[in-house]
């Protein structure tokens, strides 16, 4: 049992612990604590190995908080001082971020999320209980809201929560909705999950900051002579021209920050029956290869894509390289076809394979898996 203080104290609207699926030794932070319920809840399911921090902005919900965890006896938790916009842990330190009923509030929702993204380790999970909107509420009705429950004045709607968390980085974005409160207000639960990749190693989408590191590793990659017929990169802006804002990514070195590799998309067509079918082009520094960067940018890549709804990522490779053809094939592409000797390449006619990657998930691509 919870001491009868925190129950009491519990301002929540949903229960992000139940939901993520915490394990014996992780390190789980909670945004807004409050009275601290859901830190204490996270505690049990962690155990003694594990750890789990709770920041607030109220010195007196942390007394609360603390008064609350030595009642309790709890010795794996620990309450910051703090804003959910600029979170007082550093980088890749948590495996779990929850929050119960906190982001609604802030008026910064894209910096809490960003922090978020930054505190996670690469395969760390978000999952929180929050209000929503399943629509765009016209004043009236957010009003309405607002007096009846609270919590639904600056509330998002689910499209917005999604594309702010694809914006920061996070992938395999789920939201769910639970509670009707009216008006086209809920309760819901947000999940997603910051990319995988090996120790040290960062996957995020890409800044125009990163151009001129973005624009060597696809020259260093012309100039192998086996990823494209194109000898020369583009300008930034003709890179950026041709390509999805929302489906562009880059792994980093966790440490210097290095850009190793990209990811990018272009649309095929603009016609409307192909509105979720993409080209895709992955590059990786040439000293960073075989070390499962560009497996990690791929994977990463898939499941964004599939949260923005594509069915269908298309490439053409190489016949020769046949390290792109076995990474691709390893996550789920196929060669549908050989177009022969279709371009000449210094001086040589070249064939190319067409790739296609059919998603199990988005669109009719199922039967194809
Ligand atoms: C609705 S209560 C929820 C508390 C707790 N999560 C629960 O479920 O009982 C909101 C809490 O978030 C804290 N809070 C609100 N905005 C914050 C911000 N921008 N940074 C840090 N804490 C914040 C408040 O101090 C308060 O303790």
């Amino acid at each position: 049992m919870l001491p009868e203080g925190t129950v009491r104290a519990s301002l929540g609207c949903g229960n992000p612990v139940a939901v993520a699926e915490l394990r014996a030794g992780e390190t789980v932070l909670d945004l807004g604590s409050g009275g601290g319920i859901d830190v204490l809840l996270s505690a049990r399911r962690v155990g003694p190995e594990g750890r789990v921090y709770g920041v607030d902005a109220s010195p007196d919900m942390l007394d609360l908080a603390r008064r609350n965890a030595e009642q309790a006896g709890a010795a794996n938790v620990e309450f910051l001082h703090g804003t959910i916009e600029r979170v007082p842990l550093p980088d890749r330190s948590v495996d779990v971020v929850i929050s119960n009923c906190v982001i609604n509030l802030s008026g910064d929702k894209a910096a809490v999320l960003a922090e978020a993204f930054r505190v996670l380790r690469p395969g760390g999970r978000f999952g929180v209980s929050d209000v929503v909107a399943a629509h765009v509420l016209d004043e009236q009705a957010r009003e309405r809201a607002e007096q009846r429950i609270g919590c639904a004045a600056g509330s998002l709607t689910v499209q917005e929560y999604r594309d702010l968390l694809a914006a920061v980085g996070f992938v395999e974005i789920a939201i769910t909705l639970s509670a009707d409160h009216g008006d086209g207000v809920h309760s819901a639960i947000v999940q997603a999950v910051k990319p995988a990749i090996g120790p040290g190693l960062e996957i995020r989408p890409m800044h125009e900051s990163d151009a001129a590191e973005v624009l060597a590793i696809y020259q260093a990659g012309l100039d192998t002579g086996q990823a494209s017929f194109e000898t020369t990169a583009p300008s930034w802006e003709g890179f950026t021209a041709s390509r999805l804002p929302q489906l562009r990514y880059v792994a980093t070195d966790g440490d210097s920050g290095e850009v190793l590799g990209w990811v990018a998309a272009s649309r095929v067509s603009d016609r409307p029956v192909y509105a979720g079918v993409v080209e895709h082009s992955i590059y990786v520094h040439p000293g960073c290869q075989a070390q499962g960067v560009g497996r990690a940018l791929l994977e990463a890549f898939i499941a964004a894509s599939e949260d923005a709804g594509v069915w269908t990522i298309q490439s053409g490779i190489f016949g020769e390289n046949a390290a792109s053809l076995a990474l691709h094939q390893a996550v789920g592409f196929r060669v549908v076809g050989t177009r022969e000797r279709i371009g000449c390449h210094h001086g040589v006619w070249r064939d190319v394979l067409l790739v296609e990657r059919r998603s199990s998930v988005v669109g009719g691509g199922g039967r194809f898996r």
